[in-house]
């Protein structure tokens, strides 16, 4: 059922994370620390007055998921200062009046070259093209179809591991949204349903592995680059990003 509060809530908390995210993407330069841009997170949401959704999300302890290069998601910030040629991924998530939003970007630090440039940029128009199929009546499969096609067509590859969901009241909530699958497979979607769509995208092999250490941060297996992208979205026959990058 299409829930009208829900969603005025939900673009009302998008329009607070949106900027969030901005300015931790502005401030993410050479030289920058990891935990100088979770300092940032924390300051922003105590200045939004927002609940940094992740922090304590099933034990994670930070605002932010920051991925350096060969990072998939779910990285801890730690000690590490950024340098020329890193990518860096930053996924957040903000709780406002009791609705979520979630929203992820990968931005590059300094020069990098073409050819990371044009892996970035594929893997913000899977998301994009994913979303293009956030219609009611559509599948979830349809999306994830939609993903995939884009990023194996120029030689990346899907992470299986991490999907996308619906995204509410909870964080995270049904479906699952993966970014691979089958036109018309999986659950349909509804007009008014509110998911997050994720591209968590591999330059190279799509296998990850989970640090020992903190138990969180994935990275590839191959050590190739990861990126990632992702907006909170509404279903709808002209389907509604609520999030801005
Ligand atoms: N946006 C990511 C996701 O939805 C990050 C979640 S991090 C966690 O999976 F700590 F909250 F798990
Ligand atoms: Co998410």
């Amino acid at each position: 059922m299409e829930d009208k509060v829900k969603i005025k809530r939900m673009k009302e908390a998008a329009d607070i994370l949106s900027p969030i995210l901005r300015e931790i993407s502005d401030a993410s330069v050479e030289g920058v620390n990891l935990l100088e841009l979770e300092d940032l997170a924390i300051q922003l949401c105590r200045q939004y007055k927002v609940k940094p959704a992740f922090k304590g999300y099933e034990g994670y302890p930070a605002a932010l998921c920051l991925g350096v290069n060969d990072v998939v998601n779910h990285g801890i910030p730690y000690d590490y200062e950024l340098k020329n040629g890193d990518i860096l991924g930053i996924d957040m998530g903000v709780k406002y009046q009791s609705v979520y939003s979630d929203c992820a970007v990968t931005v590059t630090i300094g020069e990098v070259s073409d050819e990371v440039k044009k892996f970035l940029e594929t893997t913000k128009q899977a998301v994009l093209n994913g979303i293009k199929q956030a219609k009611p009546g559509n599948t979830v499969g349809d999306i994830g179809y939609a993903m995939q096609t884009t990023v194996e067509k120029e030689g990346y590859s899907v992470v299986k591991e991490m999907v996308g969901h619906g995204v509410g009241y909870e964080l995270h909530e049904e479906p699952y949204i993966p970014g691979y699958g089958r036109k018309g497979d999986g659950e349909k979607l509804y007009k008014g349903q509110t998911i997050a769509i994720e591209a968590i995208i591999n330059q190279g092999r799509p296998e990850i592995k989970i640090s020992r250490k903190d138990g969180w941060t994935a990275s590839t297996k191959d050590g190739m680059l990861s990126a990632l992208f992702e907006h909170t979205v509404v279903v709808d026959d002209n389907p509604r990003i609520l999030t801005k990058w």
